[in-house]
This record gives C-alpha cells, structure tokens and sequence, in this order.
C-alpha cells in the first residue's frame, strides 16, 4: 500500500471518533479545524498527491474525496446531535421541585386611593381629565384671581423654570385649561401631580398629589357643593362618614370653604374633625378669565390632597414611604 493511501486511511478512521468526543459546539469546531482547515490534516495530505507516482495518483485522488466527504459528514452528525442536545432539558433537570411562585404585582396605595375617589365622581357624572404639569402663571395664578403679589406666588413656594415657567402647585390649574376650551355646563375631576418648594419630612414632599374638581351649569348653589360633598365622603368611607364645611379662603372660590371629616369615620381617635379638602363657588372673576358670563353661569370646585387621604386611611405616617418603592410597605396594599 502507498504510504499515502495509509495516510488517508488511518485519518478516516480517526476523525469521527474525534468529532463523537466532543462536548460542546467550541470544541468541535476546534477539531474540525484540526481536520479540514486551511491547513488542517486533510488538505496536507492532499497537497502531497502531486508527489505520488503517476499511475497511482487517479485512484488516490478518489480515495482523498471520499475521505474528504466522509470526514465531513462525520462532522456534521456531530454537529447536528449537539445542536438538538443543547435545545432539549438539561440532564440535572428535577420536575418534582417545588416551582417558583411568580410574584403578582399590585397598584400603588395612591393609586388605589385615587381609583376609589375616581369612581365615587363617575358615579355622579363627572369625566376624569389630566392637565400639564409644567405651566404658566396665567393658568396657576391669575386666571384663579391669584393677584402678583399673592404669597403663593414667591419664589419661596412655587418651583420655577429658567424661562418663567413653572411647576403647577396646584391641579386648579386644570379647572381654566377646561374651560378654556369647552364651553359650560362642566363636570370634571383632575387628579395629578403638584409641586412645592418644600422641605421634605414625614408630612411634606416636593411633589405630591391632588385631585381637582370643578362644576359648572346654570343655578349651581352651596346646597350642590355640600350635597356633593357629603355624598363624596359616605361612598368613600361608609354611611357614618360626616362632613361639614367650615369657612375659609381660596382666592378662586367665593365664599370658600375647608372640608371637616368626622375623625371616627377617618378611624381617628382623639379628635373631632379633621380638616381634609378645600372647596367653595367658583370666584366671577374667574369665570370672567376664561370668557364665561358671570351673570349666567355658577359652579362650585374643590381640591383635596391624595397622600392626605391615603395616609388618614390606612395610617401612615410618613409620607415619604409613598415614594421610595420599598416592597415591605407597598406589599402591605
Ligand atoms: N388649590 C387648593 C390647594 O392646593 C385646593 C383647593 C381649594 C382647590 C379650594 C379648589 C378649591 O378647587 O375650590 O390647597
């Protein structure tokens, strides 16, 4: 026998036993390069054909083919079996451990507290509507009869932008983008974020939340607003929930007035009220901002704080708990 027909002959019967003892898709390639790379095994030998004697070479270039596509196969089974093992269970793989429970998320105590709010006003007709948070003193002050000099308008408690914008401090600022652009009768809540420079401890944050309400027709009295009122807090906290309206002063409203929920339907002990919202009848002046006629139309508006509300129901006391995405409080919803 040739010395080169010996030489393609032990390859062919090594090379599949170096391909089957592979492992892994990286280790195989390395093998496969050791045999038919550019100078792998094979194609040295076939260098060395042009060398063999002349009557010899035909049937050793056919047996050089013939190991080439045998090689190749070799390879390629190999190729297709740790392909098919890679895609199916690991061998360790133990059905009968117990599985992991996926974790179900849940809404944020606020956001429940605002969907319970939310619903109570559907119930009445009112639509939910959502205005920028980043706006302009027109729509934050004097369109609400705050005049230039009012306090709320320093730099001490509103968070201005480098060009004269600022952060709403207040969602009352959606009452004149409603009606603005809709003409009356109206009949909305605004929930959504207000800012304040404020130094944050466990009662105050720099950003909290509020939920608006505003509406508008012909002939709206306080007896409207208390009864709305009233009806408001016994859906929310049950049918013992009382309220009163105590007076006070909004620059917006006219004549103004805080809300008073009874503390025992809070679950409070100790106290009798609890101061929990601001309302009163839309201001003229107001209604004269956005082109609506004085003369004919009436409304009433109120403004609540949600953290206040969230925190009163379910006893927090600090507000910044709300913020921080700690699941050891938000599981507790
Ligand atoms: N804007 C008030 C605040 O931020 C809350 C408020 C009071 C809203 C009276 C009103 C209102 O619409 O009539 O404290």
């Amino acid at each position: 026998m040739h010395p080169l027909e010996q030489s393609f002959r032990d390859l062919a019967a090594k090379a599949p036993s170096d391909f089957a003892a592979t492992g892994n898709a990286d280790l195989l390639e390395a093998v496969r390069v050791r045999y038919l790379g550019r100078q792998g095994a094979l194609p040295e030998l076939m260098k060395q054909l042009g060398g063999a004697p002349a009557d010899r070479r035909g049937a050793l270039g056919k047996l050089a083919n013939e190991v080439k596509a045998a090689v190749a196969a070799a390879f390629e089974k190999r190729r297709a079996e740790l392909a098919a093992s890679a895609s199916s269970a690991p061998a360790d793989l133990d059905l009968t451990l117990p599985g992991r429970r996926p974790r179900l998320g849940r809404k944020h105590p606020l956001t429940q507290t605002l969907d319970r709010i939310v619903k109570v006003f559907h119930g009445l007709g009112f639509t939910v509507i959502e205005g920028p948070e980043i706006e302009d003193d027109w729509h934050c002050f004097d369109a609400l009869n705050t005049p230039a000099d009012h306090p709320a308008r320093d730099l001490q408690d509103t968070l201005y932008l480098k060009d004269g914008r600022l952060l709403r401090t207040q969602t009352s600022t959606v009452q004149i983008r409603v009606m603005e652009s809709h003409p009356p009768p109206i009949r909305i809540v605004a929930p959504g974020r207000v800012f304040r420079r404020d130094e944050v401890d466990a009662t105050h944050s720099a950003c909290f939340h509020q939920i608006e309400g505003l509406y508008v027709d012909e002939d709206v009295s306080v007896a409207d607003l208390k009864g709305t009122v009233e009806h408001f807090f016994k859906e929310l906290l049950g049918p013992c929930a009382r309220t009163r309206l105590r007076p006070h002063f909004f620059p917006y409203t006219e004549p103004s007035f805080e809300i008073d929920c009874s503390a025992e339907a809070l679950g409070l002990r100790g106290k009798e009220w609890l101061e929990i919202a601001g309302c009163g009848m839309v201001d003229p002046n107001v209604f004269k901002a956005v082109n609506y006629d004085p003369e004919r139309w009436t409304g009433f508006a109120f403004g609540m704080g949600i953290e206040r509300l969230a925190m009163i129901l379910h006893g927090i006391d600090d507000i910044r708990l709300f913020y921080q995405n700690d699941l050891r409080f938000l599981r507790q919803f």
